[in-house]
């Protein structure tokens, strides 16, 4: 039997009056309402520590969600005892069994649990209705493409068969791996440790604490569908002590990783420095920073341009990885685009998630918005930039950051430059005549690769755009948006500081949790 190739998870609508909708603020209500007690989850048990953080809505961060155990030495010990001793059972078990659980949970996220992961990524990620949907959708659709890529490794033919019979097969890493993952995107929090699991490994997971609700949700829906206790541990806690304890044990075999450049590099020089105690090499893949870019060619139509531009840099407030903040124009079209922006921008309603027009929420924590906050400050009081659209932000009730364009002199300039992963663009107007210099600029100026967009109408020029970028991110888009990948579609991930491009949900991904084994038997 073979399972066929999936297809990617309907959004609903949520339009006024319908059911999900009406269905969705009933569940709102009852979230926000409580105060939600978040045990770690280890060998299936729900613990309770003392040590706890509170969980709160970025767009009222005086309201309290959820209160989170932390894991300390002693919990973060058992939980990796408590896979490796699960992972025999785990890894013999017919992969049909494995992807059951996969599957079954794939069809709760888009079904039973759809309202609670929307809401509980609403209220406590400050995600719109349309930006929790996209999420949990990808989310299922990461658990389908995942079983199904492991169908298409596991199904390798031999390799040979004449007189000696040659084959190869897979077999999970041995010991365990760790999967670190980031606050945007419960679909990547649920990904990271489910991907190696299906493929016959046992994990560890320590989720971003700013979204420990939603990802908290997803494990309960897991343990739900049949996971075997102890496959996948749920272990919220702090950076150093998972580096600490878990990332230096010998039995590592594996870091499934999003997040920020600085924490992966740091993760790859702790494996460095204890790299002769692990009893094999680790497998490091991570996605992490990107400074992704919209490039205007002057044959561009401006319209689908501009829409790139704002629903790109705005959507789920910048702080998509994907998400576009810096941007190239030619003179000879900006008064044009200039003026559909800032239309455009106008429109933009900030606030509260739970008023279903919200265009934007808030942004993830105060640290994210003294951070927005410092860059706006800057681009007021230096020469080199204009902001001409936003820079105003308001921190007394949520930490709200009005959606803000900067206009800069230089492609140098700082925020032309530096991630900043909050709802802030910058423009750098080039002389039509300086587009070659310009495109190098583009590809030279910032260490990250990982989003992209070219738009031109000129076929010869978008075949320049792209020979010209083509190092320049892991995903590319032409006359569209750089946000937005689609699983099974357009397979995501970036290289240079971006990450290791495994690809999330693809076989390119999978296999990196497999270690194949070479067998030849002479006949
Ligand atoms: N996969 C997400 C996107 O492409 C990050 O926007």
């Amino acid at each position: 039997f073979a399972i066929e190739k999936p297809a990617n998870d309907p959004f609903l609508g949520y339009m006024p009056g319908s059911a999900e909708r009406e269905e969705l603020k009933k569940e709102l209500e009852r979230q926000s309402s409580q105060v939600v007690k978040i045990p770690l989850i280890i060998n299936g048990e729900e613990i309770y520590t003392e040590k706890t953080v509170k969980v709160t809505m970025p767009h009222d961060h005086s309201h309290v969600i959820a209160e989170c155990c932390m894991a300390g030495e002693k919990e973060l010990k058992l939980a990796i005892e408590t896979a490796l001793a699960a992972k025999e059972e785990w890894e013999n078990l017919p992969w049909e069994h494995r992807s059951a659980i996969f599957l079954k949970a794939a069809d709760r996220i888009t079904g039973s649990y759809r309202k609670v992961l929307n809401a509980s990524s609403m209220l406590g990620q400050s995600k719109t209705v349309f930006q929790a949907e996209i999420d949990i959708a990808e989310l299922a659709d990461f658990l389908r493409f995942g079983v199904w890529s492991a169908q298409e490794i596991f199904k390798q033919q031999p390799l040979s068969v004449n007189g000696i019979w040659n084959r190869q097969d897979y077999r999970p890493l041995e010991g365990f791996v760790c999967a670190i993952s980031p606050f945007n995107f419960t679909s990547i929090g649920g990904n990271l440790p489910s991907a190696p699991a299906i493929v016959g490994n046992v994990a560890l997971w320590k989720p971003a604490t700013t979204a420990v609700l939603s990802n908290y949700y997803y494990m309960k829906l897991l343990m739900e569908c049949g996971l075997p206790k102890g496959v996948i541990n749920f272990i919220p806690s702090a950076g150093p002590d998972v580096s600490k304890y878990v990332l230096s044990d010998p039995r590592l075999s594996g870091f499934h990783f999003t997040g920020s450049t600085g924490v992966f590099q740091g993760v790859w020089k702790r494996v460095g420095e204890n790299i002769a105690n692990y009893h094999c090499y680790p497998r490091l893949v991570g996605e992490t920073g990107g400074k992704d870019f919209i490039f205007a060619h002057n044959t561009a139509d401006i319209d689908p341009l501009c829409a790139a531009i704002v629903r790109g840099a705005f959507e789920y407030q910048g702080q998509k990885c994907s998400a576009c903040s810096r941007v190239f124009i030619p003179k000879s079209i900006w008064p044009v685009t200039e003026k559909k922006i800032k239309e455009l921008v106008a429109t933009i309603k900030v606030g509260d998630v739970q008023e279903f027009d919200t265009f934007m929420g808030a942004v993830i924590d105060k640290a994210s918005f003294e951070t927005c906050k410092g860059f706006i400050d800057r681009a007021k009081a230096s020469p080199d930039c204009e902001i001409i659209a936003g820079g105003t932000y308001d921190g007394s009730k949520g930490w709200f950051i009005q959606p803000t364009v900067i206009l800069c002199k230089s492609p140098h300039y700082e925020s032309m430059v530096t991630e900043i992963f909050g709802p802030i663009v910058s423009i750098y107007v080039y002389d039509d005549d300086a587009f070659d210099e310009t495109l190098r600029i583009c590809d030279t100026a910032s260490p990250y690769a990982l989003t992209g967009a070219v738009f031109a109408q000129d076929r010869q020029v978008i075949a320049k755009m792209e020979k010209a970028l083509r190092n320049a991110s892991g995903n590319f888009y032409i006359n569209d948006k750089c946000t937005g990948a689609v699983v099974g579609q357009q397979p995501f991930g970036g290289a240079r500081a971006s990450g290791t491009n495994d690809k999330a949900g693809t076989t390119l991904n999978m296999l990196r949790w497999l270690s194949a084994h070479a067998v030849k038997e002479a006949f």
